[in-house]
């Protein structure tokens, strides 16, 4: 284990197959300045579990439903038992708060399922998505790679990437290939560049004051 390189925690709740992007990239070496040290998921039942156990990698749960008011500071007091210096939602199904993020400024990405600003926001997850830009008419969609501020899917863009609709597009066939074509693979890419960022501050001694 490289101890310079960036330590990642991977925040999901449902099957993972962006986290499996993520572990494939860094098998690969798409993903170098970082490495998945945790994935914490929100749902004790998420198939990401098991894809984190097969790739051995730690998983905990913080268990949304069984924390109520303090499972930001359960989420918390995990990431910073394992020194997590970047985090990654993917397929995260919880807003993070204000004071939440305050503590990882610039530290947080997500991946969201189309071409931001459309169809984004509160509300916009899942099928939704793909059911808003097909009821729209859109003729091209996508996905966002975004750093994570107190704006619901407002933060800065990192990596879009585009994806034809097709006339006979449903909402899941859409959402399968909008993953397939754009989401595995902007994340891992998005992902090393923002690690590539924090490792270059690190060893330059430049920190946010934040941390
Ligand atoms: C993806 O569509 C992602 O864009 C959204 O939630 C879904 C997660 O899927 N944020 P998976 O758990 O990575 O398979």
């Amino acid at each position: 284990m490289n101890s310079d390189k960036i330590k990642i925690a991977v925040l999901v709740s449902g099957g993972g197959t962006n986290l499996q992007a993520l572990i494939d990239a860094q098998r690969d070496g798409g993903l170098r300045s970082g490495e998945i040290a945790l994935v914490v998921s929100s749902n004790p039942g998420a198939y990401a579990i098991n894809r984190a156990a097969n790739a051995g990698i730690e998983a905990v749960t913080v268990c949304r439903k069984e924390m109520g008011d303090q499972f930001e500071a359960q989420l918390i007091r995990t990431l910073e038992k394992h020194q997590i210096e970047m985090i990654i939602l993917a397929g995260f199904m919880s807003i993070l708060s204000a004071d939440f993020i305050s503590h990882f400024t610039d530290r947080i990405i997500n991946i969201h399922p189309s071409l931001i600003p459309s169809f984004c926001g509160k509300g916009m997850y899942g099928l939704h998505v793909h059911e808003a830009a097909l009821a729209y008419g859109v003729k091209v969609s996508g996905a966002t790679a975004h750093y994570v501020n107190e704006v619901t899917d407002g933060g800065k863009i990192i990596l879009q990437k585009a994806v034809r609709v097709r006339q006979d597009d449903t909402p899941e066939s859409l959402q399968k290939r909008i993953m397939k074509q754009a989401e595995w693979d902007i994340l891992p890419r998005a992902a090393e560049q923002v690690a590539k960022k924090l490792r270059k501050e690190k060893r330059g001694g430049s920190r946010p004051a934040t941390e």
